[in-house]
């Protein structure tokens, strides 16, 4: 499978912030916000990525992340001149994707709990259909929202709906077979002008063929699309990061873990780092590993 990053849009809601960066590389906590995605990617066990951004922002993250292999990563870029909506990704996209199955993830959302890398592994093996996830929040309202019937079938998504018909939102993190780029291709722009994701669910529904796995609770899927859901993401992660002594979205330490990359390899990321806490724990991590300690 395939992954793609989708890190455009202007960021208008977060000025002054973004006026000159974009979004996803301003930091939540102690790394820049596209790493959280990226970790997703990386944790489904996909290496192939192909990141789409504004023709002003691919500058900036070829530099933050040239073409993956210091990670044990295929990465590559493309533009998305404008703000067309997140399905276009799969037109743009469509050569990279070529024959395969594709997931898609927003470079804004961030996800994080117990046993995620067993689901993401098992969303991964998808060949046929379509999957999304549906997760409660008190403000459905904001995003995607999944209709379900008497007996708990889905039978409908509303994109920003004024009258949301359940609290279950769709996060920004999608897996479809490779039909995917057929239908990108052949859905019309919302009135918003965008090719909307949710259109392209409704296809895949439609036909039986969509699959919509519910998040838990004790799941985490934060938002980053206000001044003060920023600084709450930023906070959850410090308060996790701080009492475990783990990171959350360390995609140094997540290959390494993966065995994409060795010890040499590993110290030779953090040699930049080392006068802070980040260089310091990927130190850690050899090291703990070395001599046998590390519990995972
Ligand atoms: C997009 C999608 C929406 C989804 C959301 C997740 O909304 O259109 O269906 O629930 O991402 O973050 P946006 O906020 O990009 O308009």
């Amino acid at each position: 499978m395939k992954g793609i990053i989708l890190a455009g849009g202007s960021g208008t809601r977060l000025y002054p912030l973004t006026r000159v960066l974009s979004k996803q590389l301003i930091p939540v906590y102690d790394k820049p916000m596209i790493y959280y995605p990226l970790s997703v990617l990386m944790l489904a066990g996909i290496q192939d990525i192909l990141i789409i951004s504004t023709p002003r922002d691919l500058p900036q993250f070829q530099a933050l992340f040239r073409d993956g292999s210091h990670l044990g990563l295929s990465i590559s870029y493309a533009e998305q001149p404008a703000p067309e909506g997140l399905a276009q990704a799969f037109v743009i996209g469509k050569s990279f994707i070529g024959d395969d199955s594709v997931s898609l993830i927003l470079g804004d959302n961030i996800f994080f709990g117990s046993g995620f890398s067993h689901v993401l592994q098992d969303c991964a093996s998808l060949t046929e259909g379509g999957l999304i996830f549906g997760y409660p929040v008190k403000d459905p309202e904001r995003y995607g929202v999944v209709e379900f019937d008497d007996n708990n079938k889905v039978v409908g998504i509303e994109e920003k709906p004024t009258v949301p018909k359940s609290k279950f939102a769709v996060p920004g993190l999608y897996f479809y077979d490779n039909n995917v780029i057929n239908i990108a291709e052949n859905i019309q722009p919302s009135p918003r002008g965008e090719l909307e994701i949710t259109d392209v669910n409704m296809e895949y529904l439609k036909h039986g063929k969509l699959q919509v796995q519910p998040l838990s609770r004790g799941f985490c899927w934060l938002d980053t699309g206000t001044h003060e859901s920023l600084q709450q993401a930023s906070s959850y992660v410090q308060a996790v990061q701080d009492r475990q002594g783990l990171k959350v979205a360390c995609v140094e330490e997540i290959a390494y873990t993966l065995g994409y990359i060795n010890s040499q390899q590993m110290e030779s990321l953090a040699q930049d780092m080392l006068k802070n806490q980040y260089g310091q724990y990927l130190m850690d991590i050899v090291a703990e590993n070395e001599t046998g300690s590390a519990f995972s």
